[in-house]
């Protein structure tokens, strides 16, 4: 795992916009693994800014967004297809039809996970999957558990988790209390892995994420096994990692 230490959000937004752009441009047809939630929105804001200067191309782009609320139409405000379309696809010139994010309207979870499996399979690999980290520890919506889950399931979300989420809402009443995710074995067969963390709230979590061991308990600590899995963090996020080398980049074996 190798951890890219940045000053602040706008670096790590620059930093996780421009290795996006990288692989955009030197395979045009690359699949991509996208995230909502607060932390990804300024590397779009970034990629958007890169698209307008003409430097990066979405024509032949194709993307699988990780997770998607239980419940919700594409058009709630709410829904990660949404904030997917508003936040970077509306800006850019990706294909609609290239673009994927699990059916929250599909009331039949077995029939969503499965379509969404099957929708993942007809790409070879995706070739960067973008995380996030929840405050519990989460990637995707794979909450803690005492096993890894391997492919797309309906979870129940955690207090915890429903609360953090709860700042998209008016109401926390209203935050919807189960979600369809991407497995963690789908998120493990990318060809990359970047996750970015930012603020002091992810402290303590991405401290045992870095140093803690690899446990069902802290779902984003199986990142350790992956091959070529990024991490760009900043200060805020990594200040309860005093043991971990000062380095702005370093590797943990
Ligand atoms: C959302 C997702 C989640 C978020 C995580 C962190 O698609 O996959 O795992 O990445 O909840 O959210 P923020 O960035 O809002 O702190």
């Amino acid at each position: 795992m190798r951890v890219i230490r940045v000053s602040d959000y706008e670096e790590l937004s620059l930093r996780s916009a421009d290795l996006i752009a990288s692989l955009i441009i030197l395979k045009p047809d690359c699949v991509l693994g996208l995230a909502t939630g607060g932390t990804p929105l300024g590397t779009y804001r970034d990629l958007i800014r890169l698209y307008r200067e003409g430097r990066i191309d979405f024509s032949q782009v194709s993307s699988v967004n990780l997770d998607e609320y239980r419940g919700l139409k594409p058009n709630d405000p709410h829904s990660y297809r949404y904030f997917m379309d508003q936040n970077l696809f509306q800006n850019i010139n990706i294909d609609p039809a290239h673009t994927f994010v699990p059916d929250g309207c599909e009331s039949d979870p077995a029939s969503a996970c499965s379509k969404y499996d099957a929708i993942i399979d007809r790409f070879p690999l995706i070739d960067l999957q973008l995380l996030g980290l929840g405050g519990d520890g989460h990637i995707g919506f794979n909450e803690p558990s005492d096993c890894f889950i391997r492919r797309t399931h309906c979870v129940t979300l955690k207090e915890e988790t429903i609360r953090a989420n709860s700042r998209f809402f008016q109401d926390k009443a209203e935050v919807p209390h189960q979600a369809y995710t991407m497995g963690i074995a789908d998120i493990m067969k990318a060809s990359r892995i970047l996750m970015i963390v930012s603020g002091s709230s992810k402290a303590a979590i991405l401290r045992q994420v870095l140093e803690g061991p690899v446990t069902p308990a802290v779902p984003a600590s199986v990142l350790h096994l992956h091959r070529n899995c990024t991490v760009i963090a900043d200060e805020d996020a990594l200040q309860c990692c005093d043991r971990l080398c000062k380095d702005s980049q370093f590797i943990l074996p």
